[in-house]
């Protein structure tokens, strides 16, 4: 095997707290070995204008604790970039690229999409690892994955402070939590957070029992109440058009037929922003109680990383960089108990990690009485 001289690291997607400890671990288990290191600015973004900053042990001091990434992120895609209203894929521009330059190997961190780009890097030949990063924890084949703990710590916290207000002026408060398509944060900041009802993507809520279980309290004397709703929460009403359309784009026999139900989809799910607005409004309508809405936001992304997202992201960057010395390429670095794995990027670019209708964290917060909306 031709030696790894010269490494690359990009962080793409959403930002989350840990990148900077993920990068500065690669990057120091890498220079003590005497493999230079650069990173690549803005993600892919980076990748395609080959704008580079070198990491060298002074860049990597100081960052541990910092949250956001110094590298800075993006959700470009190389393999569908717009120049001038035509869409191009530009992996294998990319790659030739690399290799004139010198660059041996690419880390990427980042989430699903992330990913996904990846594996268009992998198959045009690039030697890349990943690590996974996204607060949303819907990564498969990883135990966890860097940021979900922090923002579940921020969104319990949160979950937390509105029950003094909630109870205070007898209201109902509904946090909406992150997690894109996935219930992991606003399930896990519920349950943590002693939320009464938790609305979850996987579980399509009905309006009129998330009411119920607001009055049943009211007659046994607690006239307030917290739901915790994930941002992609559905009510069963508009659940079965989301996944026909879903099942369609799994199903789709041309890339044409996949592209048409994703944007179809896209434009489904843009129609329900503004969703837990409308869920306040209607339960104040079954209840009589007022109703109060905090959007947690963006909140729950930002600032220093918790211990175990630092601790995550170090175990995790370090076993990267021992790929990269071994020569094991095309995967991404996951979460096994106290160990780490590595998991062919192939397998990992394009499924999703939702909360399984049996999961624990389910049967746990049935069993303390929470109403999940089913
Ligand atoms: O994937 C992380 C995440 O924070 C999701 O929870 C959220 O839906 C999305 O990113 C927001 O994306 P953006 O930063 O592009 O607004």
């Amino acid at each position: 095997m031709k030696p790894i001289r010269r490494v690359g690291i990009l962080t793409a997607g959403g930002d989350s707290p840990g990148l900077n400890a993920a990068i500065r671990a690669v990057g120091k288990s890498l220079l003590s070995t005497g493999i230079e290191v650069i990173g690549f600015r803005d993600g892919f973004q980076g990748l395609i204008d080959y704008q580079t900053v070198l990491l060298d042990k002074h860049a990597l001091a100081g960052i541990l604790t910092v949250g956001g990434t110094v590298l800075g992120t993006s959700r470009v895609k190389p393999h569908r970039v717009e120049i001038r209203g035509t869409v191009h894929n530009l992996t294998g521009a990319i790659v030739d690229n690399c290799a004139r330059r010198g660059l041996d190997a690419l880390v990427c961190i980042g989430g699903g999409g992330t990913h996904k780009n990846a594996l268009h890097l992998v198959e045009q030949g690039l030697k890349v690892v990943t690590l996974p990063k996204t607060i949303d924890n819907d990564l498969a084949f990883t135990d966890a994955t860097i940021g979900f703990d922090t923002a579940l710590g921020i969104a319990t916290e949160a979950v937390d402070r509105l029950h003094s207000t909630a109870h205070s002026h007898h209201r109902i408060v509904i946090a909406e939590i992150m997690g894109h398509r996935a219930g992991w944060l606003a399930l896990g900041a519920g349950i943590a957070g002693g939320a009464d009802v938790i609305l979850i993507p996987e579980i399509p809520y009905d309006v009129r029992r998330v009411a119920d279980a607001i009055l049943r309290r009211c007659e046994h004397g607690t006239n307030f109440s917290i739901v915790a709703v994930a941002e992609g929460a559905l009510s069963n009403a508009d659940a079965p058009a989301i996944a026909t359309l879903l099942r369609r784009r799994q199903q789709a026999r041309s890339q044409a037929e996949k592209l048409k139900a994703k944007r179809e989809l896209d434009k489904l799910y843009a129609a329900h922003e503004g969703n837990t607005l409308r869920l306040a409004r209607r339960l104040e309508e079954l209840t009589r109680l007022e109703a109060r809405v905090t959007i947690l936001g963006y909140v729950q992304r930002g600032g220093a990383p918790s211990a175990a997202d630092r601790l995550l992201a170090t175990r995790l960057g370090t076993a990267c960089a021992q790929c990269v010395r071994r020569g094991v390429f095309g995967v991404m670095v996951a979460a096994r108990g106290d160990t780490t794995r590595t998991v062919p990027i192939h397998k990992v670019a394009g499924s999703l990690k939702t909360v399984p209708p049996n999961h624990p964290w389910i049967q746990a917060a049935r069993r303390v009485g929470t109403c999940l909306g089913n």
